[in-house]
């Protein structure tokens, strides 16, 4: 077992764990890229005051997140198809958020279902929803979703249309997949993680093919799905979600100060600042440049999530100094997910907690509470200022 240090340690394992058109469907962006890449150097850029001789006994993180109580302030973001990733990995991923007491939300493009996650983890998730322009489903997939006791809905309002990932595209990762001779040497290379997903509970989207239960298998529900997404998304139908959906809505997907005042003229419970991972509109601005506005024009008003390009603890203290209550992460967990199964999950948040756990102590903080910008050297404003 090679020696993990972080979270790029990672990533270079799942790289050579799994086949390429799936590694690089995880890792990838939108175009050109530009926002994903945004989104990793303008949290690098962001510096501490280092602060000396503060009592660093006793550090706590935990907080709440969406007023549950969770032992630091992280959740794992929805992504599809994890478990492709690895055999049954929404599941391998609730148990090591379960274990880790923090939480998980489900994506509606899983392959495991709100049910198997359900039956997998008695701590509390919660769920993903892509509104398609068949209300049928979003209706049944709610309902669902309450049945298992999801304690929120985020609603995923930054994916009318789906950006173009280059790479999918030239790996054959299409719907329906393109077997090329080099995917199938690939996969023919990859023979544990061909095993995992082989023995994996299910191969196809777990919460989709129930709803279109005649035409069974993977292409018959992605291809559906692909159809689906609704380009004429809009605030009025967010009421429509608010009304079908009694506990607690988070919109997802928010970079501008004007829709985030909107959320909140709403009474959404709160937003989480994202650019979807650099996956959809390239040349947005990285998440960390949008976070402060947001946070100064609708934070009282709202929670705010945070997610895009968090691979440390480091890079979550710097969130939550500019005005985040708790940060997504995404590719972080997947990338222990792909490499090691639950056990790589774990591993992304033991390092994750770790690294927290001393960067509060450097910045003489002794709890989540007690983050402010005035743990900041400067930030990007500051900068921008100059
Ligand atoms: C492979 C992958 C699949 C994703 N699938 C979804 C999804 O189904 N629904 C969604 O709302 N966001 C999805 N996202 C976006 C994540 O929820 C999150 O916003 C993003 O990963 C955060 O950036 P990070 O990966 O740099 O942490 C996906 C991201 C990745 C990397």
């Amino acid at each position: 077992m090679p020696v993990i240090t972080n979270i790029e340690d990672l990533r270079e394992l799942a790289r050579r764990k799994i086949p390429k058109a799936l590694f690089e469907y995880a890792d990838h962006g939108s175009y050109d890229q530009i926002s994903l890449k945004a989104n990793r150097d303008d949290l690098k850029a962001i510096r501490f005051r280092q602060r000396v001789l503060i009592d660093a006994d006793n550090r706590s993180l935990a907080t709440t997140m969406l007023g549950e109580k969770v032992s630091m302030p992280v959740a794992l973001a929805p992504t599809g198809l994890m478990g492709l990733m690895h055999g049954d990995g929404e599941m391998l991923a609730a148990r090591a958020a379960e274990a880790a007491g923090i939480r998980m939300c489900l994506s509606t493009m899983s392959i495991c279902s709100i049910e198997d996650v359900r039956a997998a983890t008695k701590a509390p998730f919660w769920f993903q929803l892509y509104v398609f322009r068949d209300r049928g489903f979003s209706e049944s997939v709610i309902q669902r979703a309450q049945a298992a006791g999801c304690t929120a809905l985020f609603v995923t309002v930054d994916l009318p249309m789906r950006g173009q990932r280059h790479c999918d595209l030239k790996n054959g990762l299409e719907v329906p997949p393109r077997l090329t001779l080099r995917n199938a040497f690939d996969i023919a290379t990859k023979p544990s993680w061909a095993l995992s997903v082989l023995m994996g509970k299910r191969k196809s989207f777990g919460n989709i093919d129930p709803y279109i239960k005649n035409k069974r298998g993977a292409w018959a529900a992605g291809a559906w799905a692909n159809d689906n997404f609704d380009a004429s998304l809009s605030w009025k139908d967010l009421d429509w979600v608010r009304k079908v959906w009694p506990g607690k809505l988070v919109l997802k997907g928010l970079l501008d100060v004007e829709d985030a005042k909107r959320a909140a003229d709403m009474g959404a419970d709160a937003i989480v600042v994202s650019n979807h991972g650099g996956r959809q509109l390239d040349g947005a601005p990285s998440t960390i440049a949008a976070l402060p506005r947001i946070a100064d024009a609708a934070g009282d008003r709202i929670e705010i999530l945070f997610d895009g390009g968090v691979r440390s603890g480091q890079d979550v203290l710097k969130a939550l100094a500019l005005g985040a209550r708790g940060c997504l992460i995404g590719r972080a967990y997947l990338y222990g997910l792909a490499a090691m199964g639950e056990a790589g999950v774990a591993k992304a948040l033991s390092l994750i907690d770790n690294e927290l756990r001393v960067s509060l102590s450097l910045t003489g903080v002794r709890d989540i509470a007690g983050i402010s910008r005035d743990i900041l050297f400067d930030t990007i404003e500051d900068r921008r200022n100059i």
